[in-house]
């Protein structure tokens, strides 16, 4: 199988490392990628954005798979285009994808299908003043969320009243996201443990991989501001057995039903938020695609023929993979330490020179995976705020060994400013 990757983070490397193990793979591509990335496959001068130009390559180079990365080129229709030019391709359409480029179409869509979510109401352009006495009848605290894609940022978490109305003028007056804000979603706040879990479809079944937990806040003990995503494991204790199956059941099935229906049919990773209420789980968020840095854990993870499950789901071919639902996927714990630049998520340098990561070539069951880097003269710099993705697995060794496994990983790397938490994986100790 020849197969192309569009992206160039964490997530993206998580993919080609993974494709790269299967020896059903003949040949790996990926479009931009990054440094660590061309260790596996052939990088490709081509941008995420430039769909024609990908599409040209995949039907050239008799590409048997692409697998689309990032949200970006799902809202701007890539998927649509490649089907339209009969090539096979692993990610949902545009309008599929509004489970993530419209946090409006969501939650409606939710709540036409009864899939448990937060309550919420919405707010147009020119129903500001609508919205401002919404918010003062509200009991704090409030989330407020930009309804169209503003990289993971359009979202306020608001514990005063205040500071809610501060934050609407910003999305909706201020156009602090663009035209992404100025339709915004009040939300209701829910609380408990938060976790995620991926559904890979192929518009009528799925198969959920294992679940994982992420560490949004920039700082130890759930501080600081909600970033990308500063780490994550795998399993997440939190998801039992029995709530996975009502994450099946009641969220990702339905889900897929009521796409069909209204003539969306999702394929693709469908990637579920979930806050484990003490009503059940309910969902935070939809995307489109895979979660980063969860993709850095899951994968790993994954104990069967990786390239085939993509490949199936593109071609609408999950039947039989989806019949099997309930046996175990996965094999062992995995831990990813994301390193940051300092500043990160606020502004931070760039070009700072990383060492380290060849004493950790060797490591058995470490891989680091490069978010935001790249080659400067021949040197590894920083590139981005999330720089590198240390992973640890142990298959036969329990969470608290990942984690220490990761540490250690960690600890051998450095440059200037580096930050990173110290805490991940450590509430799945505590289960
Ligand atoms: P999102 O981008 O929608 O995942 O939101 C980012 C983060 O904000 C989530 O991971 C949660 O920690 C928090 N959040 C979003 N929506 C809610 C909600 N309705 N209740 C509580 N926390 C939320
Ligand atoms: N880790 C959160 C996300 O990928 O959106």
């Amino acid at each position: 199988m020849r197969i192309l990757i569009i992206g160039s983070g964490g997530r993206e490397h998580a993919l080609v490392w993974k494709l790269a193990q299967n020896p059903r793979v003949s040949k790996l591509y990926c479009a931009p990628g990054n440094p660590g990335i061309a260790l596996h496959a052939e990088l490709l001068p081509l941008r995420a954005d430039d769909l024609a130009g990908i599409a040209d390559f995949a039907s050239g180079e008799a590409i048997d798979l692409t697998v689309v990365g990032p949200e970006q080129p799902l809202a701007d229709g890539i998927v649509n285009l490649f089907q339209e030019r009969g090539l096979t391709i692993f990610g949902p359409t545009r309008e599929a994808s509004a489970l993530e480029w419209s946090k409006v179409f969501a939650k409606e869509f939710m709540k036409r299908h009864n899939i448990p979510t937060g309550g919420f109401e919405k707010f147009a352009a020119g129903e500001t003043q609508d919205a401002r006495e919404y918010i003062e009848a509200c009991t704090p605290p409030i989330v407020l969320k930009a309804d169209g894609l503003a990289a993971g940022k359009g979202v306020l978490v608001c514990v005063e009243r205040r500071e809610a109305q501060a934050g609407l003028k910003q999305l909706m007056e201020a156009k602090a996201f663009g035209e992404a804000g100025t339709t915004v979603v009040i939300e209701e706040y829910l609380t408990g443990v938060e976790a995620s879990v991926f559904a890979v479809c192929d518009g009528r079944y799925f198969v959920t991989l294992c679940p994982a937990q992420d560490h949004k806040r920039a700082y130890d003990g759930d501080q600081g501001k909600n970033t990308g995503g500063m780490g994550a494991y795998a399993p997440t204790p939190f998801v039992t057995p029995e709530i996975m199956d009502v994450v099946r059941h009641k969220i990702v099935q339905p889900t897929l039903r009521g796409m069909a229906s209204e003539g969306r049919p999702y394929g693709g990773c469908l990637y579920v938020g979930l806050m484990l209420t003490q009503d059940g789980p309910k969902v935070v968020e939809f995307n489109a695609r895979f979660g980063d840095p969860e993709a850095q854990v899951v994968l790993p993870l994954y104990d069967g023929d990786f390239a085939g499950l993509l490949y199936d789901a593109a071609r609408g071919n999950l039947a039989d993979a989806a019949g099997q639902f309930n046996r175990r996927r996965h094999v062992g714990n995995a831990v990813c330490v994301v390193v940051a630049s300092k500043g990160y998520p606020d502004s931070y340098r760039k070009g700072l020179e990383i060492t380290g990561l060849q004493s950790l070539e060797d490591e058995e069951g470490i891989t680091v995976f490069h978010a935001g880097t790249s080659l400067k003269e021949g040197t590894l710099v920083s590139s981005g705020g999330r720089v590198l993705g240390v992973t640890a697995m142990v298959r036969e060794g329990s969470l608290g060994d990942a984690i220490g496994r990761a540490y250690e990983a960690v600890a051998a790397i450095s440059f200037d400013g580096m930050h990173y938490r110290r805490d991940i994986g450590r509430k799945g100790l505590m289960e």
